[in-house]
């Protein structure tokens, strides 16, 4: 529990100043966002549909740009984030595109004790799984947080890359296990993926690798039914030196026959 602990200090201060950086960086396109174009990509925004007149629960929202997009989309949205600076960028933007939008800082393992409503929808996307250390108690929180009827929906980035070094400028190569070691991986980081320009003092970060197989049961054991789940050969981010950005905005590993899954999407009801 003290491990724990230290890993999720260690990490929200990481993220303190990330969210700092990430608000005016490239790859984070606040301004456009303020003048009315959405953060969110096509995959969500069609799979998860129409969202008007519905409650969302946004977990790990980060600085809150897809919450408040999806606020711009009719919902009501609710953003959880542990980041204290996540939670205070994300209330100045709602103020600032005046939309109407809820944010609260917690530990996704603490909202329980936090947050006593149930959603229409829970929703969590992009970069979100490796900061966690229990997928069982996630998606018990997730279904936790579900009224009967209601939707979950994840739109996140493979686990096949977490064994891949992304700094390699040529090609793929295997470099982590794809199943857990039973321990966090310790990362050094001095600045963001967002912006390589902007250095942070060097410190660790801790992160926990997830298979395919534990994230679906997860689910499945926390008693949702699975709608559907589903691969693709594109990403909305640049993850790797050698991805080619196409016409439809999406990054993709240009190679003739081999196309890898870059991101899996899954959404699963409360009966
Ligand atoms: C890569 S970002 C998610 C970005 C997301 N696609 C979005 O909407 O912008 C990951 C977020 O998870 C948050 N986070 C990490 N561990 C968390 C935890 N245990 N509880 C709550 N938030 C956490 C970080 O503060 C960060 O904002």
């Amino acid at each position: 529990m003290k491990d724990l602990d230290k890993y999720y200090d260690v990490n929200r201060s990481m993220w303190d100043q990330f969210a700092k950086i990430n608000v005016d960086s490239k790859t984070y396109k606040t301004e456009e966002f303020l003048k009315g174009e959405t953060s969110l990509n096509s995959i969500e925004l069609e799979e998860l549909g129409d969202v008007s007149g519905k409650t969302l629960l946004h977990l790990q929202s980060h600085f809150g740009l897809d919450a408040l997009s999806w606020a711009r989309e009719g919902a009501q949205v609710t953003g959880v984030d542990f980041s204290t600076e996540g939670i205070a960028i994300s209330r100045n933007l709602a103020k600032k595109a005046k939309i109407d939008a809820r944010f609260i800082q917690s530990n996704i393992f603490d909202l329980p004790d936090v947050l006593t409503e149930q959603f229409d929808i829970v929703y969590t996307s992009y970069g979100v799984l490796c900061w966690l250390h229990d997928l069982k108690r996630w998606a018990q929180i997730v279904t936790h947080f579900l009224r009967p009827g209601g939707t979950f929906y994840i739109a996140e980035f493979h686990p096949l890359l977490w064994t891949l070094d992304n700094e390699n400028p040529d090609d793929f190569t295997f470099i982590r296990s794809y199943f857990p070691l039973g321990r966090p991986y310790e990362f050094d980081v001095d600045g963001s993926y967002a912006e390589s320009d902007i250095k942070i003092k060097p410190q660790v970060d801790y992160e926990w690798a997830h298979g395919l197989a534990s994230i679906i049961t997860s689910i499945a054991d926390a008693g949702l039914q699975i709608k559907f789940f589903r691969e693709f050969n594109k990403a909305p981010f640049q993850m790797f030196p050698f991805f080619k950005k196409r016409d439809d905005g999406y990054w993709y590993y240009d190679h003739p026959e081999i196309q890898l899954p870059l991101v899996f999407s899954i959404k699963a009801t409360k009966e």
